[in-house]
């Protein structure tokens, strides 16, 4: 007898993290999906909805409308968005855990979270502190909703993403030089760090929801590969055909910036310098999907990597 797909509803689902869970979903194809968005009527969502995906308005920040958004959905695919919630730790910590008292008012059985580690004692003790006392706010809210949802009783999954190779589009400063030169700048240094695709969170969270009850409990870390700030530019040089260099700031220089939530930023580049969590912490046997490699990445994404250098 036919049994009747589950659906996962998929929060961020216009953004880079959830639309990369809603590609893995539709091309596994078992699975019905359920869009989240605040505008349905945006170009993003009506993509979706062409593309056979249920879209639904709800707001993570108005527990009343996600609990309706998720009502008869199975499965949760949750990212809080730290950016959009005012680079602040108690909005990012209101949206996850008004999203899991929805999905448990809605019955849902299941969730995955976008997650990341709080840094441990010695990294904190070696980061200047921010205005309300935290190190990395944006990683501390999301640890504080793993907390609230391991105690939520709700079954679930947590991921720990890195640094998307996706930034080199949608964030990278290039910045043109007199001798033609492109140079992109941060603290993070010569030294490789974990890095990964949002597609491979996407693939990430179809293989933890082809048998959920396995990975309940469990925290999946999210990596293609470990690889240097100096070799992605030589990367993106080469596959672009542009020449793309690196310049390695100090922690003070690019706190500096114009940005908003500079010293978060400039904490977490920190954490990833100083205490390279999947080496210490989350060996990569213990991820469930690998690459692509950077190289294959840029690949895949030639032309709008160039045409983002050439428009700096
Ligand atoms: N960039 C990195 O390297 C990196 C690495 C690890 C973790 N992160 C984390 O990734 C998170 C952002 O995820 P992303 O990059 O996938 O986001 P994104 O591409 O900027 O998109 C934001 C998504 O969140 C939705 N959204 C924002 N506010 C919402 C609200 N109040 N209610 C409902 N939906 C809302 C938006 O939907 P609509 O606009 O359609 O409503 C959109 O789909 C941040 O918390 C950041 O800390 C980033």
């Amino acid at each position: 007898m036919a049994t009747t797909p589950k659906t996962v509803v998929v929060t961020g689902a216009t953004g880079a993290q959830g639309g990369g869970v809603v590609d893995a979903l539709l091309l596994a194809g078992n699975k019905k999906v359920r869009a989240i968005t605040r505008n349905a009527s945006s170009q993003k969502a009506k993509d979706l909805a062409a593309r056979g995906v249920e879209v639904v308005e709800a707001d993570l920040n108005d527990t009343a409308s996600l609990t309706k958004a998720f009502t008869g959905a199975n499965e949760l695919f949750l990212v809080t968005d730290f950016y959009g919630a005012g680079f602040s730790y108690d909005n990012e910590l209101k949206q996850g855990t008004n999203a899991i008292d929805a999905a448990k008012e809605a019955g849902v059985d299941f969730v995955v979270f976008s997650y990341l580690e709080q840094p441990p004692k010695d990294v904190q003790d070696g980061l200047p502190r921010l205005e309300d006392g935290r190190t990395v706010a944006h990683f501390e809210s999301k640890h504080d909703i793993g907390e609230y949802l391991a105690k939520s009783g709700l079954p679930f999954t947590l991921l720990i993403t890195c640094m998307f190779y996706d930034n080199m589009i949608t964030f990278t400063m290039y910045q043109k030089q007199t001798d033609g030169s492109y140079v992109f700048s941060n603290n993070l240094g010569n030294e490789p760090h974990g890095a990964h695709s949002v597609g491979t969170i996407g693939q990430t969270v179809a293989a933890v929801l082809e048998d959920p009850q396995k990975y309940n409990g469990k925290t999946i870390p999210v990596v293609g590969e470990q690889i240097s700030q100096p070799e992605m530019a030589q990367i993106v040089s080469d596959v672009t055909g542009k020449n793309v260099k690196y310049h390695a700031m100090s922690d003070e220089q690019f706190a500096s910036l114009p940005m908003p939530a500079a010293q978060d930023l400039t904490n977490m580049f920190a954490y990833y310098r100083k205490w390279n969590y999947y080496d210490q912490l989350r060996p990569l046997s213990e991820r469930l999907v690998s690459g692509p490699t950077f190289k294959e990445w840029a690949e895949a994404h030639r032309e709008v990597l160039k045409s983002k250098i050439e428009s700096s």
